[in-house]
């Protein structure tokens, strides 16, 4: 199932829900993201735009979104924050881009919202819109293995999945395979729940 109409639902409260999540948590995250990212970048599933404080200077960065609303509130930051991002409507596993448009995708808490069956799809499509030789970095959510910490992220995941359409155990890595990219490094940035895939195309 897409995810546009639970988003336009919940795109007024996203950045309140998120608030306490955003400042102790996914900040110094999103920083790390974009360390020796530059050139052409595409932020997919841009949200209300979190990631724009941190997109590097004299990138030409295209965000997409499936939600308008979620985009309603991105272009709200982008004119606040000055941001030099362009912004379009656009599906991740469709998109509107020709083969090899972007030196580096960034895509943060996008594929925990994407269904099991979309998984392939979208990656299929980030490999074909990234250059060859270009870096795609994913952040994730991962079901943790410490059982204090599992059983609470279980106890949250009904709101997690009525507010957001998400789910903790995407196990998104299992399709870069199929996908034609190559797991360059995974590593966990917040304990064990929170990690970060970095791929590539991969050359034949
Ligand atoms: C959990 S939010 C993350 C937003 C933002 N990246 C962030 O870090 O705050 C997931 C976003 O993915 C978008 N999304 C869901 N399915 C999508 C799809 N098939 N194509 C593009 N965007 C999609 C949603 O509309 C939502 O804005």
């Amino acid at each position: 199932m897409l995810k546009h109409k639970t988003y336009n639902r919940i795109a007024r409260l996203y950045d309140i829900l998120d608030l306490p999540f955003e400042h102790g948590r996914y900040k110094p995250l999103r920083r790390v993201l974009f360390d020796g990212v530059n050139g052409a970048l595409l932020d997919a599933g841009v949200g209300t735009g979190r990631n724009f404080p941190f997109y590097p200077n004299g990138s030409k960065v295209v965000g997409i979104d499936l939600s308008s609303a979620m985009l309603a509130r991105a272009r709200q930051r982008r004119d606040k924050l000055g941001t030099p991002v362009d912004l379009r409507e656009m599906n991740v596993m469709e998109m509107d881009f020709a083969d090899d448009s972007f030196d580096a995708v960034v895509s943060t808490f996008l594929f925990c919202v994407l269904d099991a069956e979309h998984q392939l799809p979208a990656l299929k499509e980030l490999n074909r819109v990234c250059r060859p030789g270009g870096t795609i970095h994913i952040l994730e959510y991962a079901l943790s293995e410490n059982p204090l910490r599992r059983s609470i992220m279980k106890l949250w995941a009904p709101w997690v999945r009525f507010a957001y359409g998400a789910e903790f155990n995407r196990n998104t890595e299992q399709y870069l395979e199929a996908a034609g990219l190559d797991l360059v490094e995974k590593k966990f940035l917040y304990k064990d729940i929170i990690k970060l895939l970095t791929v590539r195309p991969k050359t034949s």
